[in-house]
């Protein structure tokens, strides 16, 4: 059994980390941490985990965290998790961090878009935490910077593009919808029910953290520098991200060719879900599941192509993702706990 910490128990990749991990046949839940109600059972807290989770929330003490785990989920805000990783790599325990803390190869960037970095060293030996692109690096990683909810969508949805070269690496458009609890459990008027319901809007146009680090990894896969628009909007659901990604083609595609490339790509691949020419993915279809689930549809002049991609933002795009490289990193089955089919409808 891998003996697991969750430091930030109670935000929503939090709770969704332990719906997961509570019942991973691998995982013993060791530690779970609350600033604001320790000494409170979780299962109390939050009914939904009732007779399922009766452990108490503790605070987070480092020398603890080494005695009781070997490897801790961070679920904090960025810049929070920065020192809690500095602290627990020297105790030798494995880090999953799954803020923005780690994502950047280049503390500047991180500078420009967050903060300044307090630890850029460790940048070095983070391990950008997406299997289906760095499974060999995450098994032997000792930190883990889980990636962003968007870019795992985008990510996923354009790699088999962006390595064989096939699309304009400039230019990309990216239309993404999110649902809310994208902005975690935070008390915020922009997100009450009224401001919210009824309406779709765009939000963050030009500016949001993702798409650099969006970028970083088109770029690392493409080997020339690629650039997107990225435009997320908030829909009224609680979870699902739909990406609709606009590219040009080089030369001219045919259909059967561009499936059979994701079908190349994808064909081992357990959480990516190529659907067939024609059909298209639909948040409802991924929700409560580690799955990723990819639409491609090919323009009739075959020039350019519409790729969609559907997850569900606490799970493929969080805490399923986040089990998904401890998984490995700790060389058990990759998809063991995170056999859930989607919660449809
Ligand atoms: N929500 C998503 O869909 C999503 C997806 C991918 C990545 N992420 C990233 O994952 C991390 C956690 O996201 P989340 O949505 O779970 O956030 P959240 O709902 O706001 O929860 C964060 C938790 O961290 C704890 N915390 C510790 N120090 C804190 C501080 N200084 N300020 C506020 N909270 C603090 C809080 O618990 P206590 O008060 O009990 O200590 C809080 O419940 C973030 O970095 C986020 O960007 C989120």
């Amino acid at each position: 059994m891998v003996k697991v910490a969750v430091v930030g128990a109670t935000g929503y990749t939090g709770q969704d980390l332990i719906r997961i991990l509570a019942v991973h046949p691998q995982v013993e839940l060791t530690l779970l941490t609350s600033r604001q109600n320790q000494g409170v059972i979780y299962g109390h807290l939050f009914p939904a985990f009732r007779n399922l989770v009766e452990q108490r929330l503790s605070q987070l003490d480092y020398d603890q965290v080494a005695q009781k785990a070997e490897v801790a989920f961070l679920a904090f805000p960025h810049t929070e998790s920065q020192p809690v990783a500095a602290e627990l790599i020297p105790r030798k325990v494995k880090v999953i961090d799954l803020s923005a803390d780690f994502r950047f190869r280049k503390a500047g960037i991180y500078r420009r878009y967050y903060a300044e970095h307090q630890f850029p060293a460790l940048l070095r030996k983070a391990v950008y935490g997406l299997p289906e692109v760095y499974r060999e690096q995450i098994k032997k990683a000792q930190l883990i910077a889980n990636p962003g909810c968007f870019p795992i969508s985008v990510i996923l949805a354009l790699k088999p593009l962006m390595e064989k070269r096939l699309i304009e690496p400039r230019g990309i458009i990216i239309d993404s919808k999110s649902g809310l609890t994208g902005a975690g459990r935070n008390a915020v008027v922009d997100f009450l029910f009224c401001e919210i319901s009824g309406s779709v809007r765009p939000y963050n146009v030009y500016k949001h953290r993702h798409r650099p680090e969006m970028e970083q990894e088109l770029t690392r896969l493409y080997g020339r520098k690629a650039e997107v628009t990225f435009v997320p909007h908030l829909v009224p659901i609680n979870r699902g991200i739909l990406s609709t990604i606009y590219v040009r083609f080089l030369r001219k595609t045919e259909p059967a060719r561009l499936e059979a490339l994701y079908r190349e790509a994808y064909g081992q691949e357990r959480f990516v879900r190529v659907l067939n020419l024609g059909e298209l993915p639909d948040t409802s279809q991924v929700k409560g599941s580690n799955y990723c689930d990819l639409g491609l549809s090919l323009s009739p002049d075959g020039k350019e192509a519409v790729i969609s991609s559907a997850l569900d933002n606490l799970v493929k795009g969080a805490s399923g993702n986040a089990v998904q490289n401890m998984n490995l990193m700790f060389g058990l089955e990759e998809d063991a706990g995170l056999r859930q089919v989607p919660l449809h409808p």
